[in-house]
């Protein structure tokens, strides 16, 4: 029985307007993909990772990702589509083809390139206990509005019941399966679970499975990842 992670890591990296499509963006020398596909590794949970690459660079993404997975276990990598959840739908698909025992799948942003592979461990524990779809979560510290089309408040939900929600996100393979057969969009992956009936569980996250989306993300994680040894 495999644990496939599915890294959607295909995405222009626009907002952070480096260049470069965002997974190829080093820190410290490392690009964020590599990052994520070690923290995966390392987890110890993870046999076989399905990249979806930006289309122009697969060739690159495949040689540079090839030699990162332990004995036995593979990394796979393909040509993601035009939106993440297009990207998520093919390496799903890949998945379930050519890994026979696929029985959890995780869903882990390229962008989350830090997180800790105890969260990563985490989230696979839990869907092992018997949770169908499990999601890393934070508290929210900001107070959060809901506005108007026109920027007048119009309620201000309990903070206390709210909560950022991070990845890896993970599930049954047959519950994944059926969410994305169900034509149902969703923001997130978890949120096509929830919209199909399902029941989503939580579990604590961290605040270095933070998403790389600006400059400001990309500062933050150089500064704290100086010291590590290159
Ligand atoms: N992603 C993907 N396929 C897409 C779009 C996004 O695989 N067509 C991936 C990104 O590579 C990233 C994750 O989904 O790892 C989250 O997306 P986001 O942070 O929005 O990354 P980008 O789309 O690259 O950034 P931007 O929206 O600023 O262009
Ligand atoms: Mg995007």
């Amino acid at each position: 029985m495999s644990v496939v992670a599915l890294v959607p890591a295909a995405g222009r990296g626009e907002r952070l307007g480096y260049g470069m499509p965002k997974a190829l963006v080093p820190v410290n020398g490392v690009p964020l993909l590599t990052r994520a596909v070690q923290g995966l590794f390392a987890s110890g949970q993870v046999q076989h990772v399905v990249i979806a690459a930006p289309p122009s660079d697969v060739d690159l993404v495949h040689t540079a990702t090839a030699s990162l997975a332990p004995a036995g276990g593979a990394v796979h990598v393909l040509s993601g589509g035009a939106e993440r959840t297009d990207s998520v739908r093919l390496a799903l698909e890949h998945a379930l083809s050519v890994i026979p025992d696929t029985s959890i799948v995780l869903v882990h942003d390229a962008a989350r390139a830090f997180t800790p592979p105890q969260v990563i461990a985490d989230v696979v524990a839990a869907v092992r206990d018997g949770h169908d779809a499990v999601i890393p979560v934070l508290p929210v510290a900001d107070t959060i509005k809901q506005v108007d089309e026109v920027g007048v408040v119009v309620s201000t939900p309990d903070r206390a019941g709210l909560r950022v929600v991070q990845t890896p996100q993970g599930f049954r393979a047959e519950t994944l399966k059926a969410a994305y057969c169900s034509g149902i969009a969703a923001t997130d992956d978890a949120g096509l679970v929830e919209k199909n009936g399902g029941k989503v569980h939580t579990v604590p996250g961290h605040a270095h499975a933070m998403k790389i989306t600006t400059p400001f993300d990309l500062a933050v994680a150089e500064a704290l990842f100086a010291g590590e040894q290159a």
